[in-house]
């Protein structure tokens, strides 16, 4: 599907396919923009007929389609309400490109044409995001029916400054289904060693790879991410990705830091069968940052940016780690792992130490599908947040605003923190019954040292059993958009 841009004009009778035009909610009323009207005019009051028919006020996200309108060529129109004008943001404008092409994708129609007068490029993104099917495996039409629009034409007032911008936000777009992709995939097509190889895709966009086997980080220490992959045929891996795109590139970098556990079994501590098919989705927090470096790059930020994944398969076997067992950390501080089903932080243990200890970066940012306790808190709407810094986390929440990917501040604190010491190493790798999403985050905290960092939990957002305005149902991508406007909004030369 293509997307373009140009100006407004007011020749409507010529347009071929769909026609999209806009009303505001007035009072009690509706009150069509100048194009509604024009339109309204060609076909003889026939907007105003199918508005009046279908009760139409104009709200946010109303739709009234009208089916081959006399007066004009155009297959049909949709009027669309977008509600008061002082309240239509970008944000709403992505919304309602979701909904137009949600709409359209299978109406038979192979052109759109959308008139719109405001935040024309995000209405684009809003677009790119909806029409995102995740169908590669389907074989026959019988089971996925193909989106029929090619071709969507915005047109807009500066219609070059909103293709820029589109342009950028393409970029963003990349990166966000990117992460969707990677996060549907199944874990006999994505694991350590195959997550790595797309990865070093990223080095055609100017991003440095490098790729950590398991003698590199053994030789560094890092027993607790080695210890989860042990039980797996698959080689664990520790991915770390570099965008210099500073003009200084001494200034010390950001970094994000993921969880990427390519299929959680729960290993010994074996989970139940039923909907274990989902945890091919524990690796969400890597591909939040896989995607983000994509969006980064992509977009060439003036920001120097590290990622680094931590790529393992939680497996039981006969090489599989044991409950009980005491592993060490590239920090040398002592694991007893109590229940190898808490696997997600002893890979970011490594992943957190190792960041601090060779970049010294302003900030870590962790994502992981890390806890069910996440879920049970927040549900599917908000990503908890766990920090040691308040700036930090304001500006996260700020970002997540703006984006619509929200997150809520958890609390954290040194009575949580007693909850995983071990009686036999200096900690163990699960709380007591209460509180599961804190005592994880606490036990990630030990190993940030004293960089500002947060933790975000994505176990509820990374996938969703129902579709939005701008994302099918299934993977999200949840975490790339924040990440990308967190860096932009603050970190940016
Ligand atoms: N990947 C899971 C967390 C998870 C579970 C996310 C269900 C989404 C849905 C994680 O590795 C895990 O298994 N966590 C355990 C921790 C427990 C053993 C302390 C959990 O949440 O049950
Ligand atoms: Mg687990
Ligand atoms: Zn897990």
């Amino acid at each position: 599907m293509k997307i373009s841009f140009n100006e407004i004009t007011n020749g409507y009778e010529n347009i071929e396919g769909a026609l999209v035009v806009f009303s505001l909610k007035k009072d009690e009323g509706y009150e069509f923009r100048p194009p509604a009207v024009t339109l309204n005019d060609l076909t003889k009051g026939a907007l105003t007929t199918a508005a009046e028919a279908s009760n139409f006020k104009g709200k946010f996200g109303e739709i009234v389609e009208l089916l081959a309108p006399n007066g004009i060529k155009a297959t049909r129109v949709l009027l669309v309400g977008v509600g008061e004008m002082d309240k239509f943001t970008p944000l709403k404008a992505e919304q309602v490109g979701g909904k137009i092409i949600h709409k359209l994708m299978y109406s038979g129609d192979k052109n759109v044409t959308i008139v719109i007068g405001k935040f024309a490029a995000h209405c684009g993104l809003g677009i790119l995001l909806r029409h995102y099917k995740f169908d590669k495996y389907y074989t026959t039409e019988k089971n996925v029916k193909k989106p029929t629009v090619e071709k969507v034409l915005i047109s807009t007032l500066e219609a070059e400054a909103e293709k820029d911008k589109f342009e950028e936000l393409e970029k963003i777009a990349d990166g966000v289904i990117w992460a969707r992709d990677l996060v549907s995939e199944p874990g006999n097509v994505i694991y350590p060693e195959s997550y790595a190889e797309q990865i070093k895709e990223l080095t055609n966009l100017g991003v440095e790879v490098e790729i950590l086997n398991e003698d590199a980080m053994e030789a560094l220490g890092m027993e607790a991410i080695l210890g989860v992959g042990q039980g797996s045929a698959s080689e664990s891996l520790m991915v770390i990705m570099k965008w210099m795109g500073s003009k200084n590139k001494d200034e010390a970098p950001v970094a994000l830091v993921g969880k990427g556990v390519t299929f959680d079994t729960g290993g010994i501590s074996i989970k139940p069968g039923a909907g274990m098919e989902d945890m091919k989705f524990d690796m969400g927090g890597s591909a939040s940052v896989v995607g983000a470096m994509k969006a980064i790059a992509g977009r060439k930020a003036k920001a120097n940016v590290i990622g680094v994944v931590g790529l393992v398969e939680n497996m039981p076997s006969g090489t599989a780690q044991r409950p009980g067992d005491v592993v060490s950390s590239m920090s040398g501080q002592t694991i007893e792992v109590i229940n190898t089903d808490a696997e997600g932080r002893l890979v970011l243990a490594d992943c957190l130490w190792y960041c601090q200890d060779t970049y010294r970066p302003k900030f870590m940012i962790d994502l992981a599908t890390l806890t069910g306790a996440m879920m049970v808190a927040l549900g599917q709407e908000y990503a908890g947040i766990f920090s040691n810094n308040d700036d930090l986390s304001n500006q996260l929440i700020a970002a997540g605003k703006e984006v619509d990917e929200p997150v809520w501040r958890m609390p954290i604190g040194e009575g949580y923190d007693e909850l995983i010491n071990s009686d036999i190493a200096d900690m163990k790798n699960v709380g007591g019954k209460y509180a599961g999403s804190i005592t994880a985050a606490q036990f990630l905290q030990r190993f940030v040292n004293d960089t500002p960092w947060v933790h975000i939990d994505i176990a509820g957002t990374a996938w969703k059993q129902k579709p939005s305005d701008v994302a099918e149902k299934g993977a999200t991508g949840y975490g790339v958009r924040l990440l990308d406007r967190l860096i932009r909004d603050n970190y940016e030369d």
